[in-house]
C-alpha cells in the first residue's frame, strides 16, 4: 500500500464545532497566546491557564467527527495512512484513524508539571475526571498540567513526524495556517516526486518549494473531492 500522510490543523475540527486559533472569532482572539499558551504563562498563572484548558476540554464530549474526520479514517482502506496533526483533540481517533501523532499534545491526556515528557508521568483523564486543579498532583508529586505543547516547549514528535513525512508516496494539508513551526516545517521533508494537497477554504503562505495542488474548500467537502482523486491513484 502507498504510504499517505495527512498533516492537519484546527481548520479540520472547524466543522465539528472547534473553533481554529488564527480565524477572526478564533481562540487567539479572545485569549492572549502569552497568558494561556505559554511555559511562562502557566507558571505565573497556572489556575488561569488550567482553567483555560478544563473549558477546551469539556467541549469535546459535546462535539464529534465531522465527515471530513470520517473521509480521512476511511482512505486506510486504500492506503497506508498517517496523520499527524497539530489539534489537541480525539476526534481523528474517534473518526476511526488508527495512526495518529499528536505534535501539540492531547487534551485528554494530563502528566508533570517537573517531568512532561516523561512517559510514566502521563495520565488519561476521561468524561468523570475532565478538570485539573490547583493541588492535583501527578506520580512524581509535582502539580498535574495538561499534556500539551505550548510556544517555547521541545515537540517531542517532531523527528518522528519528519520522518514519516519524508517516505510519503502521497502528502495532503488540512485546515492549517502554516504559522507554527517546526509542524509548519514538515513539507520540506516529502520527497519531491510525491503529489502534495491542501484542503483549505483561504489561500496559506506556503513557504516550502513543493509544488502543490490546493482544493478551495473546506475539510468535509474537500476530503470527499480527494478521495475520489486518490481513489484512482491507490489502484495504480
Ligand atoms: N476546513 C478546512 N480548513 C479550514 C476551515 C474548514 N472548515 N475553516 C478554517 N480553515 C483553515 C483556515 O483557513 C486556516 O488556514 O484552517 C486554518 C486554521 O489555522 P489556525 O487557526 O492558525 O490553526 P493551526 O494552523 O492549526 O494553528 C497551529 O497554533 O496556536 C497554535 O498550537 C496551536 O496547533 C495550533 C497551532
Amino acid at each position: 500500500m502507498k504510504k499517505l500522510v495527512i498533516l492537519t490543523g484546527a481548520g479540520m475540527s472547524a466543522e465539528s464545532g472547534i473553533s481554529t486559533f488564527r480565524d477572526s472569532g478564533g481562540l487567539w482572539e479572545q485569549h492572549r497566546v502569552e497568558d494561556v499558551a505559554t511555559i511562562e504563562g502557566y507558571m505565573r498563572n497556572p489556575k488561569l491557564v488550567l482553567d483555560f484548558y478544563n473549558e477546551r476540554r469539556r467541549q469535546l464530549p459535546l462535539v464529534k467527527p465531522c465527515r471530513g474526520h470520517e473521509l480521512v479514517a476511511a482512505l486506510e482502506q486504500w492506503f497506508d495512512v498517517t496523520v499527524i496533526t497539530q489539534n489537541v483533540d480525539d476526534l481523528h481517533e474517534r473518526a476511526g484513524s488508527t495512526k495518529v501523532i499528536h505534535l501539540h499534545g492531547e487534551l485528554m491526556k494530563a502528566t508533570s508539571t517537573d517531568e512532561p515528557n516523561d512517559p510514566t508521568q502521563i495520565v488519561t483523564l476521561d468524561e468523570d475526571h475532565m478538570d485539573i486543579h490547583i493541588g492535583d498532583k501527578a506520580a512524581d508529586g509535582s502539580q498535574l498540567r495538561p499534556f500539551i505543547v505550548w510556544f517555547g516547549e521541545a515537540v517531542p514528535e517532531i523527528e518522528r513526524a519528519a520522518e514519516i513525512s519524508s517516505q510519503a508516496d502521497i502528502y495532503v494539508v488540512i485546515g492549517t495556517s502554516l504559522n507554527v513551526y517546526p509542524a509548519a516545517g514538515l513539507v520540506q521533508f516529502v520527497p519531491d516526486h510525491s503529489p502534495v494537497y491542501l484542503i483549505d477554504p483561504k489561500d496559506v503562505p506556503w513557504s516550502s518549494g513543493h509544488r502543490y495542488r490546493h482544493i478551495k474548500k473546506g475539510a468535509s467537502e474537500g476530503m470527499e473531492e480527494l478521495t475520489e482523486m486518490l481513489k484512482l491513484i491507490a489502484e495504480d
